[in-house]
């Protein structure tokens, strides 16, 4: 029996956590490969990574502060430095970190995920060997399989073993049907993303946030500046406000955030991370988790009008869950404005950061609110909840009403867009 997915989809927003050696150098994760460092120098730094301030339940309960549901930690990343203990190798930390941080988030209800690098740049035969010589690759392959099968079973259970690293080889040459069965044989309950080849329980499209077609579970990987593996020099945050936009994409497109901090080398985390991360946990709380959480796919197809059920407007996204709309007001347009292309009838209109009700009186499908507050009445983002008398639908087309024949939505050509 397939495992159930409801509560990934449900998850709604998780934190990625790229931790490793490389980390001590502050230059990203792919530093040992980008650089070329030789194997020794590389291997020499292990002696400095003490972890002296990667504290699991900091990371845990930024995670829960920040409204997130799960973590997603890098037991091994590409550099092949094992933040766990293993029988297997001696290139590892000192500390079981994973085991730390899957108690942490166990304890707080949170659900977790381990990341695991298929591919790795230090163990021998390594993935070029594995890709020229067919003995290597069965050696190579062995030692993916067992490192596999003795991370699953020391930590028993895990939500979703999340592959990466799957180059050079395709499913075929990862034998990732076996693969995935070896790890269900452990833990049946266990999700796996699409890194190895599979299609997995989900996709994980990276940096972008756009759901797939036809919409499957999904999860968009996303990092907190532009890096994965902390860099020192990068302080190129996503405001608080961008990451809300981007919870709102996912909430439309029934997708999950990962959003990433990088921990430096020491394990400390970066302010702007835990400051960013704090805020909007506090917005979600405020009253912008109703409209985040649990909601229903409501396309957008700029193109036809097909399936979909939502729409645009100049102030902020939508998303909706049963008979709600919420109107996610990231631009407040002032004292009125209106809402119009609607296909039901509004019965209550309330701003949830401040419970303020806000009147308006509909006319057709053009719902006309007045008295709002002159200033935003929330500083990040107000959130205005339409309660419909049905499942809300929200249409327009580029002409004035919506023409009688047969006509394109916006765009009588495939849009350059990214939707
Ligand atoms: C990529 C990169 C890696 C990063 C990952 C996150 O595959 O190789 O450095 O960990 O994506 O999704």
């Amino acid at each position: 029996m397939e495992p159930s997915v409801d509560w990934f989809v449900r998850a709604r927003y998780g934190l990625f956590v790229h931790y490793g050696l490389y980390s001590l150098l502050g230059r990203g994760e792919w530093v040992r490969n980008r650089e070329q460092i030789p194997a020794d120098d590389y291997a020499a730094l292990a002696h400095q990574f003490t972890a002296e301030r990667f504290d699991a339940d900091a990371i845990a309960d930024l995670a829960v502060r920040a409204g997130m549901r799960y973590v997603c930690f890098t037991t091994m990343h590409h550099d092949g430095f094992r933040l766990y203990d293993t029988q297997l190798s001696n290139f590892k930390s000192r500390r079981d970190l994973t085991g730390e941080i899957v108690t942490a988030c166990r304890r707080r209800g949170l659900r977790v995920a381990l990341y695991h690098s298929l591919n790795n740049w230090h163990d021998q035969p390594d993935a070029v060997a594995a890709l020229e010589d067919t003995s290597a690759r069965d050696q190579f392959l062995a030692n993916t399989f067992a490192r596999l099968r003795e991370l699953v079973t020391r930590y028993n259970p895990i939500d979703v073993m999340w592959y990466d690293g799957w180059w050079p080889f395709d499913a075929t040459g990862w034998r990732a049907t076996e693969m995935n069965a070896m790890i269900r044989e452990i833990q049946p309950h266990i999700l796996f993303n699409g890194r190895n080849g599979l299609p997995g329980d989900f996709a994980t499209p990276e940096g972008h946030l756009t759901a797939p077609r036809p919409w499957r579970p999904w999860e968009a990987c996303i990092t907190h500046n532009q890096s994965w593996g902390y860099h020192a020099g990068d302080h190129d945050w996503k405001r608080p406000t961008e990451i809300i936009d981007m919870l709102a994409r996912c909430a439309s497109g029934r997708g999950n955030l990962l959003l990433n901090i990088g921990p430096r080398g020491d394990g400390s985390l970066p302010e702007a991370s835990v400051k960013v991360l704090t805020a909007v946990g506090d917005w979600l709380r405020r009253g912008g988790a109703e409209a985040i959480f649990d909601t229903d796919l409501f396309q957008f197809d700029p193109h036809v009008r097909g399936e979909h059920r939502a729409d645009w407007t100049h102030h902020g996204p939508l998303t909706a869950k049963g008979r709600n709309l919420y109107w996610l007001m990231r631009r407040w347009p002032g004292t009125e404005c209106a809402l119009a292309g609607l296909e039901c009838r509004v019965q209550r209109i309330t701003e949830l950061c401040t419970g303020q009700v806000i009147s308006f009186e509909q006319r057709n499908g053009r719902v006309q609110l007045r008295g709002l507050p002159a200033v935003a009445p929330d500083f990040l983002c107000p959130v205005l909840r339409l309660e419909c008398d049905r499942p809300p639908v929200l249409y327009l087309t580029g002409g004035m009403r919506t023409p009688r024949v047969p006509h394109p939505h916006y765009d009588p050509v495939k849009p350059d867009l990214l939707y």
